[in-house]
C-alpha cells in the first residue's frame, strides 16, 4: 500500500489548477446509460472513482472508446445487462447512481445496496422511495436492491431531507419517465445543477436546478451526451486551506467562486486575505488567524466535503473554533490523528471544539476516507517535521495528482510504495 510522506513547515507558493469535479462526473457518467450512442465528456479527472464508474459502465455493457487526456468517449449502444455487482458498489458508493438511469433505459436494475461507511450509516431510502413513487417495484433481496417497472410514470416526488444522489438518481429516472414528475426539498449543488443541464443539452426537459423544487417533463428519448465537466469546488477548497494553512501565496485556478462562496465568507472571516477573480482565487500571506465556528449544510451552505480541511485550518488558529456536523453522523475521524499531531480537539456528539494551538508536529498518521486524508496532508504540510500518511488509496479516490500538484507549489511531498 502507498504511503504519502510530508516534509512540513514549507510555505506553498505558485498557481494549482483544479481538475474536474468528482462529484459532477459520477452522474454524467451514470446518466450516459439513459442514451444510446457516442457519449462525449470532457474535463473528466484521472482519480479512482472514475476508474469504478467505468468498470461499473463496462460490466454492463458499455464501451470506453477512448479516453485521451481528459477527454472520454463512451459508447452506450450495447447496453443491456441491469446488475451493478457487489464488488464494484462496495468500492464506491455513487455507483448506486446507476439505479435511476437502468430503471428508466431496461426498466430494471439490480443494484447492490451500499453498505455503511466510514461516515456514518447512509442509507438510500430515499432514492428508492422516489422510484417507488415512480411507478418502480423494489424489493431488497440477498444484499441487492431489485427494481422493476413496466413503466415510469411521472409523479410527485418529496425528499424528507436533502440528498444529493438521491436528486440525481430521481432526475436521471423521470427524463424518461411518462409525464411530469415534481421532485420537492431537491438538493441546490452546483454539480446537480450541471448534471441537468448537460441532461437538458440532450433533449432532456428540467427546470427548476438549483431551487428545492425540480419539475421533469418526461422525453421518450434523449441524445448521447456531451458536456465539459466543472471544477471540483473541494479540490478547488482543499488548495485554497494548504495556502492559507502554510502561509503561502498560492493562486487556484480554474474555479468557479460561486461555488465556493461559504468557504471564503468563513476563511475571510478568520483573517486569511483572498484575491477573487471570475475564475481564479489567490490566497496572500496573513498573520495568525482567528478561530472561527462553522456548521455543515447542504449547499449552499458550508460543505461537509471541506469541513475536515477547514478544522485542520482551525488547530493552529487563535482561539476557540466550535464546528458542527450537520450532514453526516460520523464524520470525525480526523480528528483524532489531528491530535496525534498536537493538536487540542475535543468531540461531543456531532460537535467538534478545536482550541487552535502554536504549532503542529510530524507524525505517522493513518487516512481514514477521502476528505478526512485531505487534512491529514493539509496538516502535514504545516507540520514541523515528517509525517508519513498510510491508507493513502482514500486521496486516490478523488484528488487527482495531488503530489505533483504540490510539490509543484513547493512541497515537500512523495509517494512510496
Ligand atoms: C454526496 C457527495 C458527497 C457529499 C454528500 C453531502 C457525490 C458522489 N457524493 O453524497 O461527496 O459528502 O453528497 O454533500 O456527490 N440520506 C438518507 N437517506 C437517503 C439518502 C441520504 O438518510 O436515501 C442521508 C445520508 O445518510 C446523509 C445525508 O442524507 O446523512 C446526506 O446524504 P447525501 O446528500 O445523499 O450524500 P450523497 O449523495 O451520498
Amino acid at each position: 500500500m502507498d504511503k504519502i510522506i510530508i516534509e512540513g513547515g514549507r510555505p506553498l507558493q505558485g498557481e494549482v489548477t483544479v481538475g474536474g469535479a468528482k462529484n459532477a462526473v459520477l452522474p454524467v457518467l451514470a446518466a450516459t446509460l439513459l442514451t444510446s450512442g457516442l457519449n462525449e465528456i470532457r474535463g473528466v479527472p484521472r482519480v479512482r472513482d472514475v476508474n469504478t464508474m467505468i468498470a461499473l459502465l463496462t460490466a454492463l455493457g458499455a464501451r470506453v472508446e477512448s479516453f485521451e487526456e481528459d477527454r472520454l468517449v463512451i459508447d452506450t449502444t450495447g447496453v443491456r445487462q441491469h446488475e451493478a455487482p457487489y464488488d464494484l458498489v462496495s468500492t464506491m458508493r455513487a455507483s448506486c447512481l446507476v439505479l435511476g438511469p437502468l430503471l428508466a433505459r431496461l426498466r430494471r436494475a439490480r443494484v447492490s445496496l451500499p453498505g455503511g461507511c466510514a461516515i456514518g450509516a447512509r442509507p438510500i431510502d430515499l432514492h428508492l422511495k422516489g422510484f417507488r413513487a415512480l411507478g418502480a417495484q423494489i424489493v431488497l433481496d440477498e444484499g441487492y436492491v431489485n427494481g422493476k417497472a413496466y413503466r415510469l410514470q411521472g409523479a410527485h416526488v418529496y425528499f424528507d431531507s436533502i440528498t444529493v444522489t438521491g436528486t440525481a438518481n430521481l432526475m436521471m429516472a423521470a427524463a424518461l419517465a411518462d409525464g411530469e414528475t415534481v421532485l420537492e426539498n431537491t438538493a441546490r449543488e452546483p454539480e446537480v445543477v450541471f448534471l441537468a443541464d448537460v441532461l437538458n443539452q440532450a433533449g432532456a426537459k428540467i427546470s427548476g436546478q438549483g431551487t428545492d423544487v425540480i419539475t421533469i417533463q418526461g422525453v421518450p428519448v434523449l441524445k448521447p451526451l456531451d458536456g465539459r465537466i466543472i471544477p471540483d469546488r473541494i479540490e478547488a477548497g482543499t488548495y485554497i486551506i494548504a495556502g492559507a494553512i502554510t502561509g503561502g501565496e498560492v493562486e487556484v485556478k480554474n474555479c468557479v467562486p460561486e461555488h465556493l462562496e461559504a468557504l471564503i465568507h468563513k476563511l475571510q472571516e478568520a483573517g486569511v486575505v483572498l484575491q477573487v477573480s471570475a475564475n481564479a482565487i489567490q490566497v496572500k500571506p496573513a498573520g495568525r488567524l482567528n478561530a472561527v465556528n462553522i456548521r455543515t449544510h447542504p449547499h449552499p451552505g458550508f460543505p461537509t466535503d471541506l469541513q475536515a480541511q477547514f478544522m485542520a485550518l482551525m488547530t493552529l488558529a487563535g482561539g476557540q473554533s466550535v464546528i458542527l456536523e450537520n450532514v453526516f453522523e460520523n464524520r470525525f475521524m480526523h480528528a483524532a490523528e489531528l491530535c496525534r499531531m498536537g493538536a487540542a480537539i475535543t468531540l461531543e456528539g456531532h460537535t467538534a471544539i478545536v482550541r487552535g494551538v502554536s504549532e503542529l508536529g510530524g507524525a505517522p498518521l493513518m487516512a481514514t476516507d477521502l476528505r478526512a486524508s485531505a487534512s491529514l496532508v493539509l496538516a502535514a504540510l504545516a507540520a514541523r517535521g515528517e509525517s508519513v500518511i498510510s491508507r493513502v488509496y482514500h486521496i486516490d479516490r478523488g484528488y487527482e495528482k495531488m503530489e505533483q500538484k504540490l510539490s509543484r507549489l513547493g512541497a515537500s511531498i512523495r509517494r512510496v510504495r
